[in-house]
């Protein structure tokens, strides 16, 4: 487990930066933690990262976002509005998360059932120095991306 503390908006971006120069076809970031505690921010900066050049806007309502034309191309999702888990795999998560492209999905944890045992899991928590963000890789395949983060726990 690897745990940073961001005291702004760019570090957060930057990191998702760094995540995504290693980004990989297949890659699933799955990201939880409380409204405004970083996590488009983060997606945003990955995006950047991977070369999308226009607007990184939130999935909020259209629920996912796709950026073919990224280095590896990239579906960002947002379920915070999405009631029961019925309508995530209506969306087609639970078959092509894993597979089709890279996928960055804000509030997965709400469907914790749907998504392949191997990936990075992202909590973003609101601290009294700014955003505390904590990286788990659950399997071979997504534990090179925690060398985005510093080796040294920020927090004891
Ligand atoms: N260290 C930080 N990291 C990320 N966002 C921060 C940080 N400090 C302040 N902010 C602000 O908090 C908000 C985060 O919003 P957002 O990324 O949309 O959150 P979420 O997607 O988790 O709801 C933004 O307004 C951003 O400017
Ligand atoms: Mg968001």
């Amino acid at each position: 487990m690897r745990r940073l503390i961001s005291p702004d908006p760019e570090t957060t971006a930057a990191l998702g930066g760094r995540v995504a120069a290693r980004l990989f076809e297949g890659a699933v970031v799955l990201l939880s933690g409380d409204l405004g505690a970083g996590k488009t921010c983060f997606s945003q900066g990955l995006a950047r990262g991977l070369g999308v050049e226009g607007p990184v806007q939130s999935p909020t309502f259209v629920l996912v976002m796709e950026y073919p034309e990224a280095r590896v191309p990239l579906r960002h999702a947002d379920l915070y509005r999405l009631d029961r888990e019925v309508e995530a795999v209506a969306l087609g998560l639970e078959e092509r998360v894993g597979y089709d492209g890279a996928w960055v999905i804000e509030w997965s944890d709400r469907f914790p059932d749907l998504w392949p045992a191997d990936r990075l899991e992202l909590t973003f928590r609101h601290a009294p120095e700014g955003r505390i963000i904590e990286a788990v890789a659950t399997g071979p395949l997504h534990a090179p991306l925690l060398e985005a983060f510093p080796a040294a726990p920020a927090v004891a």
